[in-house]
């Protein structure tokens, strides 16, 4: 029987949860290129992720992720890693159902979580505990939408990477 699921697959989770390790670490063992949405957001605006936000602000962060996240849903094979906000705006949401594919919540705790942005410069929505919390908490509800969750809590990128795998999803 051919499958006509497309070969794509959506890694989301707040910041720190290790979407890009995990990205890229599946993206090798399923020999499918990897995409990093932050990645190819900085490379169309020839800025970084915290320029962009210092420079124009994040509702114009917004909609450059949009349209970025569209033009990376079209690649096939793909890993696609998205930003930590991607995937708690609805009209992305309805993006990525639309195009199809599996999505997959990487989970951790809050105290992992902020342990691992510490001394990251380049996330400007990263900045005291509070709003840390705060921001992870309006997301969850969004994060639940994701079709599968993987905790990363202890984890390895490559053991997170061997779970997904073990899903079966291709
Ligand atoms: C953001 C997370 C970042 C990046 C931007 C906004 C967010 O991605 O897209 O700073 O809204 O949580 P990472 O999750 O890869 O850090």
């Amino acid at each position: 029987m051919v499958s006509n699921r497309p070969r794509l697959i959506y890694l989301v989770g707040f910041m720190g949860a290790g979407k890009s390790s995990v990205g890229a670490s599946l993206s090798k063992a399923l020999n499918w290129p990897f995409i990093d949405l932050d990645t190819t957001i900085e490379a169309g605006q020839g800025l970084t992720i915290r320029q962009i936000f210092e420079q124009a602000g994040e509702p114009f962060f917004r909609s450059v992720e949009r349209a970025a996240l569209a033009e990376i849903i079209k690649a096939e094979p793909a890993v696609l890693a998205l930003g930590g906000g991607t995937f708690a705006q609805p009209p992305n949401v309805e993006l990525i159902s639309a195009r199809g594919g599996p999505t997959v919540w990487l989970e951790c705790s809050p105290d992992e979580l902020y342990r691992r942005c510490q001394g990251i410069t380049n996330r400007p929505l990263f900045r005291d505990r509070a709003s840390f919390d705060q921001l992870l908490q309006q997301r969850l509800a969004y994060y639940q939408l994701a079709d599968y969750r993987i905790s990363t809590e202890g984890h390895s990128a490559d053991e997170v990477a061997e779970q997904i795998l073990g899903l079966q999803l291709f």
